[in-house]
Formats: C-alpha cells, sequence, structure tokens
C-alpha cells in the first residue's frame, strides 16, 4: 500500500517522513558542530560540503514530498484527538512542510550569495547551480542569520512535534505515532487473525 488511505499512512508518505525526519535532525547537528570557532579549517570544511550535500538531497525529497502530499487523500485525524488538537497538529504540520523546504532555500542562498564563490559540489560529484543572486557580505550575512534563525525554529518545532507524538503513544496510548510506523494495521491484521472475535491489549492501544 503505497498510497494513503481514509485511516492509514501509505507507504510513500511513511518512508518520505522518516527520511526527511532523519536527515534534518542530522543537518541541525552538523550545522550546529560546523559553525562552532574552535574547529579545524580542513575538517570545517568538509563538513560544510557534507552539509550542503545533505541539504540539498533533503530539499529535493522535501519537494518530492509537498507534491505526494498535494496529491494525496489525508487520513481523517485519529478519533482521540480534541477539536483544538486538531487544529494545532495541522497548522504544525503545515509549518513543518513550509520549513522544511523554506531551510534548505535560505542555505542555498548563503552559498550562493557567498562572495567566497565556493560551488556546491552534491557528494564531491555532481554541481549544483547557485541561485541567480547578487553576492555580496551584506547578502551572505543576511542569509546565514535567516538560514540558522529558520533551522533553530525548526528543530523547537520538530521537538514540540516529537514529544506530542510520545505523549500520544505512551500517556493516551492512541494510534497517532504507531500510524505513522505504519505497524498499527499490520497488529490489529494479526491481532484479528490470532483472535478473530477478541479483544485483547491491542485494542487498547
Ligand atoms: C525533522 C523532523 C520531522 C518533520 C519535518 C516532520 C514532519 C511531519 C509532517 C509534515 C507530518 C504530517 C504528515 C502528513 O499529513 O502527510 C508529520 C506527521 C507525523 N509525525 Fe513528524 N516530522 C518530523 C519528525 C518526527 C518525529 C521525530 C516523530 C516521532 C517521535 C514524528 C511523528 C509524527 C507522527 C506520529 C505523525 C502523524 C500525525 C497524525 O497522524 O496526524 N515526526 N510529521
Ligand atoms: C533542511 C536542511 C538544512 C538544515 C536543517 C540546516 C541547518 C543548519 C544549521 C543549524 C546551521 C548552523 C547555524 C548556526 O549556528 O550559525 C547551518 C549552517 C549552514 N548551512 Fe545549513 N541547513 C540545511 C540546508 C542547507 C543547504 C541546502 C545549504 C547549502 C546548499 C546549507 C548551507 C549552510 C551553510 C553555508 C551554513 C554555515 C553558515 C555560516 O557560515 O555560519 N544548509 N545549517
Amino acid at each position: 500500500m503505497l498510497r494513503n488511505k481514509r485511516d492509514a499512512f501509505g507507504w510513500g508518505t511513511i518512508a518520505l517522513h522518516w527520511t526527511i525526519a532523519l536527515l534534518i535532525i542530522g543537518l541541525i547537528v552538523l550545522g550546529y558542530v560546523m559553525t562552532r570557532k574552535n574547529i579545524d579549517p580542513e575538517v570545517q570544511f568538509s563538513l560544510y560540503q557534507w552539509h550542503k550535500s545533505f541539504g540539498m538531497t533533503a530539499l529535493a525529497l522535501a519537494l518530492i514530498r509537498l507534491v505526494w502530499w498535494l496529491a494525496s487523500i489525508h487520513p481523517v485525524p485519529v478519533p482521540t484527538l480534541t477539536p483544538l488538537e486538531r487544529r494545532g497538529s495541522s497548522m504544525a504540520h503545515g509549518l513543518l512542510l513550509v520549513l522544511t523546504i523554506a531551510v534548505p532555500f535560505a542555505g542555498w542562498a548563503v552559498a550562493s550569495t557567498s562572495t567566497l564563490g565556493i560551488p556546491t559540489l552534491l557528494f564531491n560529484r555532481v554541481l549544483v547551480p547557485h541561485l541567480p543572486m547578487a553576492k555580496s557580505e551584506a547578502a551572505e550575512s543576511f542569509w546565514t542569520e535567516a538560514h540558522a534563525l529558520l533551522a533553530y525554529c525548526l528543530a523547537g518545532l520538530v521537538v514540540l512535534h516529537a514529544a506530542a507524538a510520545l505523549y500520544h503513544h505512551f500517556r493516551r496510548r492512541d494510534e497517532v505515532l504507531t500510524r505513522m510506523l505504519g505497524i498499527f494495521r499490520r497488529r490489529m491484521a494479526s491481532n484479528a487473525h490470532q483472535h478473530p472475535k477478541g479483544h485483547d491489549k491491542w485494542d487498547d492501544l
């Protein structure tokens, strides 16, 4: 089941969600580490190149995900959600979608406006053209600030988003997290197979 259904996320959404999540968490850590002052310049240069390569990969996947999201049906919210939670979570998801695109674009703008003019060579192989922007120190420092600010806003939102998912799983014991892990239906199916009429602990998950 690649595509979403009315009551479940398909594998397309699940694979994109977790791949992008891993990339973004890694990029935030890498971005923070590589910009520390006391780092060896050679190591720093190489970390910047990895950051740009994985950052452009995250951007490509985020754009694919946006198209996928626009073309998909959206599963109905889990029934245990209050109207306020529904509104809050859909706003948070919308903002996450926007920031996963805005942050790498701002990073691309940093590389494009830098007066150093260092090329962005994806994984040392594919040359990514710079955005058509004028190079200047003022523009570079504006985009550097904007990229950092947006990236740390994204980090804060991801922490809230992950905390909400864990709260639903461990406290509310509903299927918000398992639905995005793609294991809920399988558990229910195997449960139905083992206990065709029964109610057991899986029903309470
Ligand atoms: C950088 C990291 C992340 C980003 C950008 C992100 C983004 C998103 C977006 C945009 C959605 C909405 C999906 C849709 O409607 O198609 C979503 C759903 C979800 N995410 Fe994340 N996410 C991230 C990390 C995480 C983490 C770490 C967890 C869990 C610990 C998590 C758990 C979930 C769950 C459970 C849902 C489904 C919510 C529902 O059913 O309404 N996400 N995420
Ligand atoms: C979702 C993707 C990305 C995330 C989450 C991210 C995150 C970050 C973070 C947290 C920093 C450190 C900010 C600071 O503390 O000053 C950083 C710096 C940087 N990022 Fe990204 N980034 C992403 C994509 C990109 C892309 C696509 C590029 C370029 C093609 C890029 C280029 C840079 C550069 C050049 C810096 C260093 C700026 C400076 O010299 O202070 N980033 N990024």
